[in-house]
């Protein structure tokens, strides 16, 4: 009987694996409108989001997940941007909430677009870190992804990596990996902070504002909301049995070439890191003792 019972509870993994990973290119069977339905254009493979003296509009993924890899491809918007914040981001739910975000800050016509990033754990962020592309994100799609396992969160551009979060559990810092996580894109008018530290107004005789979206991706564990949430995060837990792509030993870490492009973007891109601001940390945040710089 042995055998027979490991075969069928072989194909019984197999099929749960399957039914666990997503990973399409079409926006509806990923996501589905938040707010401001009109703001929609869907042309094609192309979704754009409108931002105008209305409203803005933002979607999100249908399910949630824990680990793995989201990407989506991105044309921002393009000319005065100032004033407009585009958001990519994942979060879960709660007061103690976890998030990875990518907010891309607009600027006015010929000036760069910047990238700010945050990761809040436990409901706590103020992690912003802030740097200015080595391409003009308005004229051409780029990718823009998070990638997370139980060892670290990695946000890349084009599969480069720009920031990296690493677990630290082993020195007392909580690391984001309990909750499952919803996939979310925005883009609203923030011109009290955004641009310029909030000097430069958005222009609404340039709307609308439009991002424009393809290429989405979603490879990690899907955690239906009926399960309860024990139960998903042991799912999504390799095992013995089951063995998720994200947990490769090779993905514990960053390789080699991809430690050199995160210091590269460091060196060449970063104009803002709060682990370096004494000013507003006179003690700064424990993670940040601990960095490779
Ligand atoms: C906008 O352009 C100015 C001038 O080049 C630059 O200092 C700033 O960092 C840019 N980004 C934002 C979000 O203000």
């Amino acid at each position: 009987m042995g055998v027979p019972v490991s075969v069928f509870f072989g194909f019984f993994v197999g099929l749960v694996l399957v039914v666990g990973l997503v990973s399409s290119a079409k926006f509806e069977e990923l996501f589905q409108p938040s707010w401001a339905l009109d703001h929609f254009i869907h042309e094609g493979e192309l979704l754009k989001l409108k931002l105008d003296n209305h409203s803005g509009a933002g979607f999100s993924s249908k399910s949630k997940y824990m680990f793995g890899k989201v990407s989506i491809q991105i044309k921002l918007v393009e000319g005065d941007s100032a004033g407009t914040v585009t958001a990519f981001y994942m979060s879960s739910d709660g007061p103690n909430h976890n998030e990875f975000d990518f907010e891309f800050l607009g600027n006015t016509t010929g000036e760069p677009y910047s990238v700010q990033t945050n990761v809040y754990v436990n409901g706590v962020g103020n992690r912003e870190q802030r740097l200015n592309l080595w391409f003009d994100p308005t004229k051409e799609f780029h990718s823009y992804s998070l990638f997370w396992n139980q060892r670290q969160v990695v946000f890349l551009v084009d599969e480069t990596p720009i920031r990296l979060h690493t677990n630290m559990e082993n020195k007392g810092i909580p690391f984001p990996k309990d909750q499952a996580m919803g996939v979310y894109s925005s883009i609203w008018n923030a011109d009290d902070w955004a641009t310029q530290g909030g000097r430069i107004k958005t222009d609404w005789t340039h709307a609308p504002f439009i991002a424009t979206y393809k290429g989405f991706e979603i490879d990690g564990c899907e955690c239906p909301v009926s399960v309860a949430a024990a139960d998903n995060a042991k799912k999504c837990i390799s095992s013995a049995e089951r063995r998720y792509w994200w947990d490769e030993p090779t993905l514990s870490e960053l390789n080699v070439h991809q430690s050199h492009q995160l210091m590269w973007v460091r060196a060449n891109h970063m104009v803002y890191d709060y682990c370096t601001d004494t000013a507003r940390f006179p003690v700064l945040p424990p993670e940040c003792m601990h960095h490779r710089h």
